[in-house]
């Protein structure tokens, strides 16, 4: 009853809109990392959506990770060529916001009463200063670890809680011959596995090094640790990670060949287009933390739209951000994305979300009870860009060339980070 409500509340303010929009035709073009798989998939939906609702949908699709997209969004607003729409994360809205090219969404999100029903974990990063500037399409998490139920219970192992019973299962995987951790090769993947070492081992650290980039903590023994563990999981993958995509990683522990895929959960997306089954090809738990209980690395995908002179990408431009919000869009682009409503109001019961979604959302607020929820560096929901993209250097080269000690790169860390000043 709750969802046909607001949906009805979600035509009117949508009718209202084309009504004051009088001849303007509602338009949009939006820019996103969404390229290929499952991910353009979901993504189709909006479009799908968009239409529905009267408007014309055009997309770019940036291949290649956040950093790219990004990339070209400078080098289109610089060109004078804003995009009506762009997916857009974490502080990168605050910035872009600061520029005054922004759109302020009050207007719809008042109509629309977003405030009510925008899990309160997401506030913060779409009103920036105090308007509502981006519209939020789900909730990730980041700190997943896939498991093989297949090696598991061959080995007779359990799913590891902790770092140390993880690196003792992975010694026995790699002993019976298989390979333990799946993993590809990439700055961002590279990344997301040392989020969930360094928050699983220190989640203080994880706070002070990642969300204040506090080059101090970033220096510290305990840094210097989550390195020294990471270096120990480069032994656990295979010779292949260069060059391997995430989606191929993901196949490999689907498929029994190796034990463990530390991924977010754009995985559950990938794994049901493939047609891999929870429970029977995968299972899906927190990656190990030291310090027992729930733990979220969170990450959210969300849209911020530029201002444009156009009247029909300025009308597409509300179309888009009340389909956005809308229960039904939320249902539909989450299940097909792996991930979690941004509104708290939308029963995941029902609809085709998976065990693991639910599971998710039951962390996240368990997290949030126990304050241990944190928001994600490698999926840019820490700091700038350029603070991110100078660590993920370090990491990536540190996985890539076993000659430099954990000791070295806590210091290159912090280096690379001041060097941005
Ligand atoms: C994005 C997700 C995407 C994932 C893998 C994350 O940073 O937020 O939408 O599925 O990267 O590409």
């Amino acid at each position: 009853m709750k969802l046909k409500k607001t949906t009805i509340g979600v035509s009117i303010l949508t009718a209202t809109v084309l009504a004051a929009g009088a001849q303007a035709e509602p338009k949009t073009n939006m820019m996103h990392q969404w390229a290929q798989g499952s991910e353009a998939a979901a993504i189709a939906k909006l479009g799908e959506m968009f239409e529905a609702a009267g408007g014309t949908w055009e997309q770019t699709a940036i291949s290649g990770h956040t950093s790219n997209t990004l990339a070209k969004l400078r080098s289109d607003v610089v060109a004078g060529n804003a995009p009506a729409a762009v997916q857009l994360k974490g502080p990168e809205i605050a910035e872009w916001n600061a520029t005054g090219a922004t759109a302020n969404l009050d207007d719809v999100a008042a109509a629309e009463g977003w405030d009510d029903v925008v899990a309160p974990e997401l506030t913060s990063v779409m009103k920036p200063t105090g308007s509502w500037v981006a519209a939020p399409m789900n909730i990730h998490r980041v700190n997943w670890l896939y498991s093989s139920p297949k090696i598991l219970n061959e080995l007779g192992l359990e799913v590891p809680a902790t770092w140390d019973e993880f690196n003792a299962a992975c010694d026995a995987i790699i002993e019976a011959g298989y390979t333990c951790i799946a993993h590809g090769a990439a700055d961002w993947s590279d990344a997301t596995t040392f989020d969930s070492v360094v928050y699983g081992m220190d989640a203080d650290l994880y706070r002070r090094a990642f969300q204040e980039a506090d080059v101090d903590a970033m220096r510290s023994q305990g840094m210097i640790d989550a390195f020294a563990q990471l270096r120990k999981m480069v032994g656990y993958m295979d010779d292949g990670i260069n060059g391997r995509s995430w989606e191929q990683s993901m196949t490999m522990t689907m498929t029994g060949e190796a034990a463990f895929f530390l991924m977010g959960d754009w995985t559950v997306a990938s794994a049901n287009l493939a047609g891999f089954k929870e429970g029977e090809d995968y299972l899906c738990n927190q990656t190990p933390v030291n310090w027992g209980g729930n733990g979220f690395i969170l990450n959210a995908d969300s849209v911020v739209f530029f201002n444009q002179n156009d009247p029909d990408y300025v009308e597409g431009q509300k179309l888009l951000a009340s389909t956005i919000m809308s229960p039904e869009f939320q249902v539909t682009f989450n299940v097909a994305k792996g991930s979690i409503p941004s509104r708290t109001d939308v029963d995941l019961s029902v609809g085709g979300f998976t065990q693991c979604q639910q599971q998710g959302l039951a962390d996240l607020k368990a997290s949030v009870d126990e304050g241990t929820l944190v928001r994600s560096m490698a999926h840019n929901m820490t700091v700038l860009q350029k603070y991110r993209g100078a660590m993920m250097e370090v990491i990536t080269e540190f996985v890539a060339d076993d000659s430099i000690t954990p000791e070295e790169a806590a210091n290159q860390l912090a280096d690379a980070v001041e060097l941005q000043g």
